[in-house]
């Protein structure tokens, strides 16, 4: 199978070293061969009809840099122009979500698509600013969409609500869907302010670059437009969501919700309408949990409610999820 891999950073890698590693088994138990035949980072890319080197690349990026240095020749082409001359059956997009234009990623799957590529993405800009629109443009060009990574990371939250609740009618659902809030809100209820427990969370390195996608609830709307739009049917995009963050919460905000027997928690919801913000969930709740987990409730007709909990973020886990996708679409082409 030929790959185009848009970004090359801690997902990308991720990836890249899990082909490496699960190399023998993907084919011997799928019968998957990833041939990655072109990378591309923001500083230039690499590629080679006849397949790049995994560890190689990996190699190349962490003394460079950039994936450019991979070899003297074949790396002056832009993104763009490896996505519009070079044939591929899958464009891999995982460069930095963007919700104000969803660019680059916008540009990368569109013309992937319409090319005739299937795509994977785990960038959420495009699917928070476009998701009815990139579903049409897929099915008008008879291309497979997956973006199994972009909620939950390894986490399978959407495979779940789609594949095992079929048959059933989701009637709601609401969850933690930001582990670098959850592990401020969760510090904060053990005495810490907002500005010791950002401060601790940025050590770790779980904060975004732009700390206003998770302090602003913009990743959690993100995620909750791809599941209303994936899972309730909904088209909506992200100016539908009523979005508060957690820059305003106080220790008298956490006090006040333990007096009530309950935790505060960064809550995305879909009921009677799209809501994202601060909300006092009952210690009980098993959406209560803590540190950088993200938990799920879905609720449906016949079956209750039901709480998926797991690890929502990670480079290796949201490979995994990329890989879950890539053999998805191996097994329908197979089909053909
Ligand atoms: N990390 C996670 O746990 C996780 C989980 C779920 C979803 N995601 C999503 O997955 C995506 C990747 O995450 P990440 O953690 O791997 O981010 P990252 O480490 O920042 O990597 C982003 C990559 O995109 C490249 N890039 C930026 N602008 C570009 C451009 N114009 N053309 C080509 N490449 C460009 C960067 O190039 P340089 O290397 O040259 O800077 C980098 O290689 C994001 O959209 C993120 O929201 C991440």
């Amino acid at each position: 199978m030929k790959i185009i891999l848009c970004g090359f950073g801690v997902v990308g890698q991720s990836l890249v070293k899990l082909f490496e590693s699960r190399k023998d088994e993907l084919y011997a138990k799928y019968g998957l061969k990833p041939r990655l035949i072109a990378v591309f980072d923001s500083k230039g890319s690499a590629v080679d009809q006849s397949g790049l080197k995994f560890n190689e690349l990996v190699e190349i990026k962490k003394k460079y840099g950039t994936v450019k240095n991979y070899s003297k020749e074949n790396n002056s082409m832009t993104g763009i122009e490896i996505l519009k001359n070079i044939d591929a059956d899958v464009l891999i997009e995982t460069t930095a979500s963007n919700y104000k234009d969803a660019e680059p990623g916008m540009t990368h799957i569109t013309t992937a698509m319409k090319k005739g590529m299937h795509v994977i993405s785990v960038n959420k800009g495009p699917l928070a600013l476009a998701f009815p629109s990139l579903m049409e443009l897929a099915t008008y060009n008879q291309v497979m969409f997956k973006f199994s990574g972009t909620v939950g990371g390894g986490t399978p939250i959407l495979d779940y609500a789609k594949n095992s609740l079929s048959g059933e009618k989701i009637t709601s659902f609401a969850g933690i869907l930001n582990g670098t809030t959850n592990y401020i809100l969760s510090n904060m209820a053990t005495g810490l302010s907002f500005e010791e427990a950002l401060k601790d969370a940025k050590n770790k390195g779980y904060v975004e670059a732009d700390e206003s996608l998770d302090l602003d609830g913009l990743d959690a709307a993100a995620k909750l437009v791809i599941l209303a739009n994936w899972v309730m049917g909904m088209k909506v995009t992200m100016p539908d969501i009523k979005c508060t963050g957690i820059r305003k919460v106080t220790i008298e905000d956490i006090k006040k919700a333990e007096k009530n027997n309950s935790v505060l928690k960064l809550i995305a919801s879909c009921d009677n309408e799209l809501v994202v913000g601060p909300k006092e969930i009952p210690k009980e709740d098993p959406l209560g949990v803590n540190g950088t987990l993200n938990a799920i409730a879905f609720t449906s007709e016949h079956s209750g409610t039901q709480t998926i909990i797991g690890k929502g973020a990670g480079g290796t886990e949201t490979a995994s999820s990329i890989l879950r996708d890539l053999l998805d679409i191996r097994q329908e082409i197979a089909k053909k």
